[in-house]
């Protein structure tokens, strides 16, 4: 098997499955609890966040365990937008957004707020002058996403964050689901508020996220309950959710240290053997982090692409996870200005730690084989 989805989701390390197994096993108490078993797990669930905390260079209080990206988009819009409201009802966002916001915004839409969907250049990339251009009296959020999960192209978040620490009545939201321990970033150096982090994207387990929260930032919370998670999610904590993250997202880290070169020296790999190929064209700016590519090529029916690589045991996708299945053409590259009848032929290949160069030339001559067999069959 050759697995290339990786902006779908990553293969957990397996040390991370081990010390959620341990932490379920051993450590079952619930935190809430008095006695010695909630201690115990509730010293485990301080130990994470201050782990997390510190490889995000922020204080412990400014974590917030959820259940992935999510949850965690959906906490910091709702809690905003509901806290704040009184102040305005006016946010900015892109028109390249990942459904968890997009969704969430149509919904704050419906409640009497007034959302600006910013477009974007040809290459992927939102104009900050334009965020600056579409500030109102009433605006109380911007919510823009780090790396695009269709194409990986990088925001410019730092300019972005520069910006609106001139207006601090309005809060700055990033989803980098795509981007955490794949790009380097400082939540303090750029004035982020709220970001929002899912631990199966970087070799975690499926159901556990983080949201940064700055200090002193209130949300109104999406769960109302016992008040775990200083009052703003409530329900009995995943302890062994909460372990696993710290050690994938600090395994993570210290991944892409030791394979960012390799990652980009594939990246290079795919792309010149991508761009040797008829009617094929790449759409991920140069701008981009290396793990993901996104390409059509044109005239192939994208599922009847990606199901033929199956069976040759090579996994790849549409343009993501989600609007994968519901054939939806990608937004992303509509919004970049692609036409249509190629955006229906677009493809993500996104990379690992774990993939390798032998790999990759085996994927690349199967994809060009494949390609030619199905513009055959189509022209007979
Ligand atoms: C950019 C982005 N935001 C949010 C999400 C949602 O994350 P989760 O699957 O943890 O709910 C995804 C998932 O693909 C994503 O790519």
């Amino acid at each position: 098997m050759i697995y290339l989805d990786n902006s779908a989701t990553t293969k957990p390390f397996p040390e991370v499955i081990e010390s959620y197994t341990a932490v379920a096993a051993n450590y079952f108490g619930n935190p809430s609890s008095i006695h010695r078993l909630g201690m115990e797990a509730e010293k485990l669930l301080m130990q994470a966040r201050a782990q997390i905390a510190a490889l995000l260079e922020v204080k412990p209080s400014e974590i917030y365990f959820t259940s992935g990206g999510t949850e965690g988009n959906n906490m910091a819009l709702k809690g905003v937008s509901s806290l704040y409201k009184t102040r305005g009802k006016h946010i900015i966002t892109t028109r390249i957004e990942h459904d968890s916001i997009k969704r969430v915004m149509e919904q704050l839409e419906q409640d009497g707020f007034t959302i600006t969907y910013l477009p974007v250049d040809e290459q992927g990339f939102v104009a900050v002058d334009d965020i600056k251009k579409h500030i109102q009296n009433d605006t109380i959020l911007v919510s823009i996403m780090h790396v695009n999960n269709e194409t990986g192209a990088i925001q410019n978040i730092a300019e972005i964050g520069e910006l609106l620490n001139h207006y601090p009545k309005i809060l700055f939201h990033v989803d980098g689901v795509q981007a955490i321990g794949k790009t380097p970033l400082s939540f303090k150096d750029h004035h982020i508020d709220l970001y929002t982090m899912s631990a199966h994207k970087f070799h975690g387990l499926k159901g556990n996220g983080i949201l940064y929260a700055k200090e002193g930032l209130l949300l109104s919370p999406l769960l109302a309950g016992g008040g775990q998670e200083r009052n703003m999610r409530s329900g009995t904590e995943n302890v062994a959710g909460a372990v696993s993250t710290a050690k994938a997202l600090r395994m993570q880290m210290e991944n892409y240290k030791m394979h960012f070169s390799k990652i980009q020296e594939l990246n290079k790999f795919i792309r010149k053997q991508l761009e040797g190929m008829d009617g094929t064209m790449v759409h991920s700016p140069v701008h981009s982090v290396p793990h993901i590519i996104n390409f059509s090529a044109e005239g192939i029916k994208a599922e009847v692409l990606i199901h033929a690589l199956e069976e040759k045991g090579i996994f790849i996708s549409t343009t993501s996870a989600c609007s994968s299945k519901t054939n939806t053409v990608s937004k992303t590259l509509l919004a970049m200005g692609v036409p249509e009848h190629i955006a229906e032929s677009s493809f993500r290949i996104s990379l690992a730690y774990e993939n390798n160069k032998k790999e990759l030339e085996e994927a690349m001559t199967v994809l060009k084989e494949t390609i030619h067999w199905l513009r055959g069959v189509m022209n007979k």
